[in-house]
């Protein structure tokens, strides 16, 4: 349930660059989570892992250039395969493979099913920093995307490379891999958010006693962090402000401008200074409700402790928030709840007036803090109430801007 591709087609095209051995952990997650994979190897990629490595994590005969000609319906290997992918991902992708997309070139199995195809291609590079930033290479990375809508990529991280190199050239991690080919088995690689600013809060503030506690909640950051990832698939120039995530939550998200803070005052301040700007405003964090009256600098006895730890309420930043809407923004909150869900989840939509609220249970099991999955109602200003199964949180993500779009559509714009 972590990735929703179950019975989903996924073509995996993988070209020679040490970073192969990676995308082995990303076809074992799609198989593991009943996607149908296929993989195609480059010669120079049958040079970093062998057909039998793919083959087996694929539970099916990987292709390789000696496959070209041969049939398994009739039609040309190439032409088969284009018809039966869903998503193609290309990773790693070498300068030379980009190369031949961008000018359109096909002289081998992975590039002419690129060629007589029409599905969304998910482009993940991987080089050698000076490769990397070559001119040529840097003009190709950013024509290929102009030139054809159908083209989606994630950009290489900073890393330690294979060349013991410090810079840009490191492969998406599979998380981001994996996250990218669900979103695009979603929306059909649909950029329905371009143009649009969007920001969101994700994780969990904590408010500090002294250096050594706080007062924090257990938010993981996931769902704040599965919205932004939703919104940058689909085009939207994203903020994310986060506090407190669990570790390894959020690895390089690509194009999205990430803001850390700690405090509930921290997030506040960010979020009013981006609000001004954004069309569309998510706050996922679970923000506390109130603070120690004092902090101190020098940890506290713990004896003094438990005697008194006075308290003072934190303001409301999505009340804030919706105070200084405009008439063209909408305003995104979410109510964890237990219990009765809907009726309290309403009050706080109107109270902070918001557009859309999701309440959100966190005492189901699968649902809430920590988890991968969510199972959620959506609520909006003008009464409509939509009810979505259990479901990973990128979906419910995605689900969350399809439901958003519709508000648009009934008035905000
Ligand atoms: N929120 C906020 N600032 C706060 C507290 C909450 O912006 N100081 C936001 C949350 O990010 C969430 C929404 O308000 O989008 C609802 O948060 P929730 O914790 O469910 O409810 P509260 O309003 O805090 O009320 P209660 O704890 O009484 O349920």
């Amino acid at each position: 349930m972590n990735f929703m591709v179950k019975g989903r087609r996924v073509l995996i095209g993988i070209t020679g660059g040490i970073a192969a051995y990676k995308v082995c952990e990303v076809i074992s997650s799609l198989a593991k989570a009943g996607a149908e994979v296929r993989g195609i190897l480059t010669k120079s990629a049958e040079k970093f892992i062998t057909p039998l490595t793919v083959t087996t994590l694929c539970r099916h005969p990987v292709y390789t250039d000696e496959s070209f000609w041969g049939r398994e319906s009739g039609k040309p290997l190439h032409i088969e395969l284009g018809e039966w992918a869903e998503v193609f991902v290309i990773a790693p992708l070498t300068a030379n493979t980009l190369a031949k997309l961008e000018w359109g070139i096909a002289d081998n199995l992975l590039t002419s099913t690129v060629l007589a195809s029409t599905m969304p291609i998910l482009l993940v590079p991987a080089m050698n920093t000076d490769m990397w930033e070559q001119p040529t290479v840097q003009r190709n990375w950013q024509q290929i995307f102009k030139i054809c809508s159908r083209y989606h990529g994630i950009s290489p991280d900073i890393g330690v490379l294979a060349c013991d190199r410090l810079g840009v050239g490191r492969m998406a991690e599979p998380s981001e891999i994996l996250a990218y080919t669900e979103s695009l088995l979603y929306t059909d690689g649909k950029r329905d958010l371009i143009g649009k600013k969007v920001l969101i809060s994700a994780g969990g503030t904590r408010e500090y006693i002294d250096p050594a506690r706080f007062i924090g909640n257990p938010s993981t950051g996931k769902m704040g962090i599965a919205v932004a990832r939703a919104a940058a698939h689909r085009g939207a120039e994203v903020t994310l402000v986060h506090a407190a995530l669990e570790n390894g939550v959020m690895t390089f998200l690509d194009n999205v401008k990430t803001i850390a803070v700690t405090s509930a005052e921290q997030m506040r301040q960010t979020m009013l200074e981006y609000h001004a700007d954004a069309d569309i405003t998510v706050m996922a964090a679970a923000v506390a409700d109130v603070k120690p009256a004092e902090y101190s600098t020098e940890k506290l006895p713990k004896k003094t402790l438990g005697a008194s730890l006075p308290l003072v309420p934190v303001p409301d930043i999505l009340a804030e928030l919706g105070e200084r809407k405009q008439p063209h923004q909408i305003l995104v909150g979410f109510a964890a709840q237990t219990g009765d869900i809907v009726s309290p989840a309403r009050q706080k939509l109107f109270e902070k007036k918001l557009d859309i609220i999701v309440a959100n249970p966190i005492d189901q099991p699968n649902s809430g803090f920590g988890s991968d999955t969510n199972q959620v109602i959506f609520a909006d200003a003008i009464g409509r109430k939509v009810t979505l199964p259990l479901a990973s949180k990128l979906h419910v993500a995605h689900h969350l801007f399809d439901f958003i779009r519709t508000t648009i559509f009934t008035g905000k714009e």
